[in-house]
């Protein structure tokens, strides 16, 4: 590969869609739920790799989207227990190990139980710094997008910003990672190429990598190939391919 379009910089924020559970599970004649435990397992390698990984600064992770809903009960309550047990076993080791969690998404539609836990571990974890540990549930781009203009207007309509003030910038600082920097490198696992409604506005220019390994199945030396497809791309940014590699020549 030449070497003006080796991306060298390894990607700070690295924002995943997890999906191929069901699959891994209805693979081997288990019930789905069995695919959704296994999952658990994999995040916790996953979350590990990038937590020992000085560059990488965030990890987004999309556990349950706003149309999850729309699967049979059972499935739902399934994962819904799923998700408190996590939290429950996994807050003390994640701040033991430096990590800060954070959740993005309308948790208002979660129980009280489960809503208490996640700001329990929000609370815990604030000030940790080796990762910041982002998991989307009940999020979806377009709900994102939404209680990001339904603040905005609010704050027109309170007359604390004109309407003529809005911009990118403005739009940005309403959305859920407004603190955080950007997706570098986008992955889907499961074989499906589509987005499913995650992070709309923030993976304008995330380089985008899709693998056949069902999430279960996904692990640090399949984390490393995505990385290392990611440092063998160009990045433009709407620029030339010559500018770039003008500007990356010391
Ligand atoms: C992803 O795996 C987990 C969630 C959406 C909660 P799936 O459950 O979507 O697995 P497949 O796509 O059916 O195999
Ligand atoms: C996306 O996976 C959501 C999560 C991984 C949480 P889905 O399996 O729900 O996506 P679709 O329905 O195949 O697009
Ligand atoms: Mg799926």
């Amino acid at each position: 590969m030449p070497a003006e379009r080796v991306n060298l910089a390894a990607p700070r924020h690295i924002a995943i869609i997890m999906d191929g559970n069901g699959r891994w599970a209805q693979q081997r004649f288990l019930p789905r739920a069995v695919g959704h435990h296994a999952g658990v397992k994999a995040v916790r390698k996953i979350v590990e790799f990038c937590a020992a990984d000085p560059t990488c600064e965030v990890l987004s992770l999309f556990a349950f989207s706003s149309e999850n809903w729309n699967r049979p009960a059972a499935e739902v309550s399934i994962l819904m227990t799923l998700f408190l047990t996590t939290l429950q076993s996994e807050i003390d080791k994640l701040h033991k190990n430096n990590i800060r969690l954070r959740f993005i998404g309308d948790r208002t539609a979660f129980d009280a139980k489960l809503q208490q836990k996640m700001t329990e571990g929000e609370q815990k974890t604030k000030d940790n710094t080796a990762l910041t540990l982002v998991i989307a549930a009940n999020y979806g781009g377009r709900w994102d997008m939404t209680q990001a203009c339904q603040t905005i207007s609010a704050r027109v309509a309170a007359g604390e910003l004109s309407s003529h003030d809005i911009n990118e910038a403005v739009i940005n600082e309403h959305l859920c990672l407004a603190d955080l920097p950007e997706p570098d490198l986008f992955i889907r696992t499961g074989g499906e190429q589509r987005v499913s409604n995650f992070m709309l506005w923030q993976l304008a220019y995330t380089e985008f990598y899709f693998t056949p390994i069902l999430w279960p199945d996904f692990n640090q030396a399949a984390l490393q190939e995505a990385i290392t497809s990611f440092k063998s791309r160009q990045r433009r940014f709407g620029h030339t391919g010559d500018q770039i590699a003008a500007l990356a020549t010391p």
